[in-house]
C-alpha cells in the first residue's frame, strides 16, 4: 500500500480552496450592477429568507511579508471615518434598492480584513450600531471578527461584546521569533494569551486561531513548539492554512527568498505533524484546513449536518444572500457572485458618486449550479450523491484516487475515506467541470498541501 508521505507528494499540486464554485479564475459572465441587484432581489423574495453580511476593513499599520490578503497599509487613522461612512452608504444603497435586505433576518455578520481592529472602539460603534439598527437581527445571529492580536485592545473587545459579538478569530501564524522576523510580524506569546483571556472574560465563546505551515524557516521543531503553545491556550477552533506563496501577485513575499521556505517534502511533513498533534489534543477535522473542539458550534454543525462553506470559510449559518460590503468584498446570492472594486480610492469614488462599486462577478449557469452543490456537499460532509449522468465520468476521472483509497464509491455516493481527508481539495477538482475542461496554463492556485 502507498504510504501517507508518498500520497502527499503525489497529490501536492496547485489546487483551489473552493470557497466558491466556479473558482474566481473561471468567472466570466460578469453581472452589471442592475443584474446583480435583480439577483439580490430574487434571493430575498421568500419571506423566510435570511442574509449574512461581510464587511472588509482593508487597513493595517504594517505589512506582514507573507500576507496574501487585500490590504491598505497606513498609520494615518484619519482614513477610518470616511471609510466607515462609505460602507454605511453602500449598505444604504442596497436597502433603498432592495428594501427586503433590511426586512429579512440577519443571521451572520463578520468583520474581516486587513485588520478590522485598525478601527478605534468609537469607529467600530459608529459603523456597527446604525447597521445593526437598520436590520432585522435574528435571535440566533452570529457576530464575529478577525483580529490582529498585536493591535487589539480590551476596549475594542468590550465594545464588540456589548454589540453581541461572541466569535473571534486571532491571527497567530507562528510563535517562533525567527519565523516572525522573516514574516515581519513580531507577536509574542503573551500578546496572544492576553487577547484570548480577555475575550473569554468578556463572554466570547468561540475563539479561533489562524496558523500557517510552510512559512520561511519553519521546521519540525518550530512547528511542534508553535502547536504545543497553541494547544495550551485551548482555542475552540483552528485554521491550519498552507502558506500560499504567490510572489507574482504579492511583491512583499519577495522580502524573504525561496531558499528560506521549507521544501515541498518538509512542508508536507509540517502539515502531518500539525494534523497528528491536533488529533491527539482532541481537535476534530472539519474539512479543508479547519479543526474544532467537540464543544464548538462548528463541530456541532458537522454532527447536525448543517455545516456550510462560503467565502468566509466554514460557517454554521446558511443564508440565501451573503452581502459583501467594503473594498474588494465578494457577495453571493447562490446563483451569482459579485465582487466590489479592489482599489480603496476607486471604491470610495464610486460610492461617493452613488454607484454600486461593481468590479466583476459571475452569473452561474445551470451546470455551474449543479456542480456547486456537489462540491459544497463533499466539502461539508465528506460524501456526495452523484447524479446518474455524471457518475461514470467522475468515477473514471478519479479512478487513481479510488485505487489509492482516498475515495470509495458506495451505490450512488462517493465518500472520502479517512486516508483521503487531507486531499479534499484534489477530490473537489475531480468534480470541477470548468477546471477539467480548461486547465490553467499559468500558475493561478497555490499548492493543495
Ligand atoms: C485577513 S488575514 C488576518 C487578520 C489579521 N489582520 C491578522 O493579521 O491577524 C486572515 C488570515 O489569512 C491567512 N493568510 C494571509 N496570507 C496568507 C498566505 N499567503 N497563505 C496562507 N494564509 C494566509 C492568515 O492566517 C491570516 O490570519
Ligand atoms: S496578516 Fe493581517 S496584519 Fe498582516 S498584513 Fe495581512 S491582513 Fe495585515
Amino acid at each position: 500500500m502507498i504510504t501517507q508521505s508518498r500520497l502527499i507528494s503525489k497529490y501536492d499540486v496547485p489546487a483551489p480552496r473552493y470557497t466558491s464554485y466556479p473558482t474566481v479564475p473561471y468567472w466570466e459572465t460578469n453581472p452589471t450592477s442592475e443584474q446583480w441587484l435583480q439577483c439580490v432581489e430574487r434571493s430575498m423574495q421568500p419571506e423566510d429568507s435570511s442574509l449574512a453580511i461581510y464587511i472588509h476593513v482593508p487597513f493595517c499599520e504594517t505589512l506582514c511579508s507573507f500576507c496574501g490578503c487585500n490590504t491598505s497599509i497606513t498609520r494615518n487613522h484619519d482614513v477610518e471615518l470616511p471609510y466607515i461612512q462609505d460602507v454605511l452608504n453602500e449598505f444604504r444603497m442596497y436597502q433603498q434598492r432592495v428594501p427586503a435586505t433590511g426586512e429579512r433576518a440577519l443571521r451572520e455578520l463578520h468583520l474581516g480584513g486587513g485588520s478590522p481592529t485598525y478601527l478605534s472602539p468609537d469607529s467600530m460603534q459608529r459603523l456597527l450600531e446604525p447597521m445593526l439598527e437598520s436590520c432585522r437581527v435574528s435571535a440566533d445571529v452570529e457576530l464575529s471578527i478577525e483580529v490582529d492580536p498585536r493591535r487589539t485592545t480590551f476596549d475594542q473587545l468590550k465594545v464588540l461584546a456589548g454589540l453581541g459579538f461572541r466569535r473571534i478569530s486571532l491571527g497567530v501564524q507562528d510563535f517562533d521569533p525567527e519565523v516572525q522576523r522573516l514574516i515581519n510580524r513580531n507577536q509574542d506569546y503573551e500578546c496572544t494569551r492576553r487577547v484570548t483571556e480577555q475575550a473569554r472574560e468578556l463572554g466570547y465563546h468561540s475563539i479561533n486561531y489562524d496558523l500557517i505551515y510552510g512559512l520561511p524557516r519553519q521546521d519540525e521543531r518550530t512547528m511542534r513548539d508553535t502547536i504545543e503553545k497553541t494547544i495550551a491556550l485551548r482555542p475552540d477552533r483552528l485554521a491550519f492554512y498552507s502558506y500560499a506563496h504567490v510572489p507574482w501577485i504579492k511583491a512583499a513575499q519577495r522580502l524573504f527568498t525561496e531558499a528560506d521556505l521549507p521544501s515541498g517534502e518538509e512542508k508536507r511533513n509540517l502539515y502531518e505533524v500539525g494534523r497528528q498533534m491536533f488529533a491527539s489534543a482532541d481537535y476534530q477535522e472539519i474539512g479543508m484546513d479547519h479543526f474544532a473542539l467537540r464543544t464548538d458550534g462548528l463541530w456541532k454543525a458537522v454532527e447536525a449536518g448543517t455545516l456550510h462553506r462560503n467565502f468566509m470559510g466554514y460557517t454554521t449559518q446558511n443564508t440565501n444572500l451573503m452581502l459583501g460590503l467594503g473594498v474588494s468584498s465578494i457577495s453571493d446570492s447562490w446563483d451569482c457572485f459579485h465582487q466590489n472594486e479592489k482599489v480603496t480610492k476607486k471604491y470610495q469614488k464610486m460610492i461617493g458618486e452613488g454607484q454600486l462599486p461593481t468590479f466583476r462577478g459571475h452569473m452561474l449557469s445551470p451546470e455551474d449550479l449543479r456542480v456547486r452543490r456537489l462540491i459544497l456537499d463533499v466539502a461539508t460532509t465528506w460524501r456526495v450523491k452523484l447524479p446518474a449522468d455524471l457518475s461514470a465520468d467522475v468515477r473514471a476521472y478519479l479512478s487513481e484516487m479510488e485505487a489509492d483509497n482516498l475515495i470509495v464509491f458506495e451505490g450512488d455516493q462517493m465518500r472520502v475515506t479517512d486516508v483521503g481527508r487531507p486531499f479534499l481539495r484534489n477530490i473537489c477538482m475531480g468534480l470541477d467541470l470548468r477546471f477539467r475542461r480548461n486547465k490553467p496554463d499559468t500558475k493561478v492556485f497555490s499548492q493543495s498541501i
